[in-house]
């Protein structure tokens, strides 16, 4: 089991997974992107959104021909995508009908620790558990998925994943791309067994070289020739993407993952770590109908399989009144800290028989508190990434945090809004403020390459 998560470009396409068929190329372009089913609810009454969900075994084509055996919310890859809005609670009844616990987290959201679906809080196989989400925090590209520990990582990867769009007036009332020009676009590695269809899992493969989109293998999506706001999240287990476009053209971001950036921010790449979004707003009327546009990925070990990702197809002309305000939302200013904290991730990197992973030189153990927070607090936490060859994130559950620096310096533009996961390159230390005042109890901070945190590097906060 190689541990070494894709660093070197050249040696990650080279490593078949033992077992396993070589990653073989799915053909690029081939189908269409799907565009990801919005979930209605059951029931609207008394202000509240209720939906009920089956987690089930579900067998699809992904690449053409096979059949592949997925992990599924509602038998859908990836799992439906729910809308919701400020101070309008939804309550999720998850049923589980997979033959492997499961724990649905609401990745940056904050709620009441009992509806969180931490690591050790399990619905049964056989079992069910209703999640209240009370949608008090302002708008967000959220998502939900698995956490069972140990298991979060194979399951996530074998489809255990969706998104949770949390809106509200501020962002409504601006002139963004909205209804069908509004796109989720959900990305994620995966490695077939090109022989039969089947998902190959082990921790750290290297061979994850198929990139889906909203569960197809490099689809193309066809476009107007207009503006489109394209919700852009990375929905892998491991790895790091870094998204443009192939004439190098300027996208424009708008939002991080707590929601609109204070102002948007014009670039030619958007780095996003696993767990991580980003919305950018692109203008297609610069291009003539007709032309066929690709989305790279030139982050980690862009090798050939997933050097690209999907490819934009110009098709038509449309009407175009959205426009994106230069000021897009105004945050709180910071209070002043009231503690300061330092968090060091590490993990054995010499290849050994059985490797750990470390928050502060400790593997996780859920019956150990690690970090006391006064209820009301904010806090400066520095994170820094003590390897020197692994790359790692860091994401914190209950909170949206705002990062102060990175690398000593003012973040850029990107990371001036509110983010729940940040990057953290082999050395790098990130400084970050998080105010803990809407809930008390347990959650977990950790690193979102899902194969990390399962192998130790997680750790408990108990606020009040
Ligand atoms: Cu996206 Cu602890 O999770
Ligand atoms: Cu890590």
């Amino acid at each position: 089991v190689s541990l070494l998560p894709v660093l070197n470009a050249r040696e990650a396409g080279a490593v078949p997974a033992p077992g396993g068929q070589a990653a073989a190329a799915a053909e690029r372009f081939a189908v269409p992107m799907p565009i990801v089913p919005v979930l209605k609810p059951v029931s609207t009454a008394d202000g509240t959104d209720t939906y009920e969900m089956t987690m089930r075994s579900q067998t699809k084509e992904i690449l053409p021909g096979l059949r592949t055996e997925l992990r599924t919310f509602n038998g859908q890859f990836p799992g439906p995508t729910i809308k919701a809005r400020r101070n309008r609670p939804v309550v999720i009844r998850q049923r589980n009908e997979l033959d492997v616990g499961v724990s649905v987290h609401l990745h940056g959201a904050s709620v009441p620790p009992e509806d969180d679906g931490g690591p050790m809080e399990v619905i049964a196989p056989g079992a069910e558990r209703v999640y209240t989400y009370p949608n008090k925090q302002p708008h967000a590209g959220l998502w939900y998925h698995d956490h069972a520990h140990h298991t979060e990582s194979e399951s996530v990867y074998r489809g255990l994943h969706g998104a949770y769009l949390l809106t509200d007036d501020e962002e409504e009332a601006l002139p963004l791309p909205k209804g069908e020009y509004d796109v989720l676009v959900s990305i994620r590695d995966a490695h077939f067994d090109t022989a039969n269809g089947t998902l190959q899992y082990q921790m750290g493969d290297r061979s994850r070289t198929t990139l889906l989109v909203n569960g197809a293998p490099y689809p193309y999506f066809q476009v107007a020739a207009r503006s489109y706001r394209l919700r852009l999240a990375n929905h892998s287990n491991q790895r790091f993407l870094e998204l443009r476009l192939e004439d190098d053209g300027e996208m424009t971001q708008i939002a991080s993952d707590g929601g609109l950036l204070p102002r948007p921010h014009t670039t030619k790449a958007v780095y996003l770590t696993a767990g991580e979004r980003a919305d950018v707003v692109v203008d297609f009327s610069r291009y003539p109908v007709g032309t066929k546009l690709v989305l790279k990925n030139t982050g980690f070990a862009a090798v050939d399989d997933v050097s690209q990702v999907m490819r934009f197809d110009v098709v038509r002309t449309a009407e175009d009144d959205s426009s994106v305000p230069n000021v897009l939302r105004k945050l709180p200013p910071l209070p002043e800290p009231t503690a300061e904290r330092t968090v060091v991730l590490r993990m054995d990197e010499d290849g050994r028989p059985d490797p750990k992973a470390y928050i502060d030189d400790k593997v996780y153990d859920h019956a150990r508190v690690d970090a006391h927070i006064r209820a009301g607090a904010s806090e400066v936490w520095t994170v820094t990434n003590a390897n020197t060859k692994v790359p790692h994130n860091f994401h914190m559950h209950l909170v949206q945090f705002r990062v102060l620096e990175r690398g000593g310096a003012a973040p850029g533009l990107e990371e001036a809004g509110l983010k729940d996961t940040v990057r953290l390159m082999p050395g790098e230390t990130v400084k970050l403020q998080a105010t803990f005042d809407a809930y008390q109890g347990e959650y977990v901070y950790h690193c979102h390459m899902l194969d990390h945190s399962a192998m130790g590097m997680m750790a408990t906060m108990k606020i009040g």
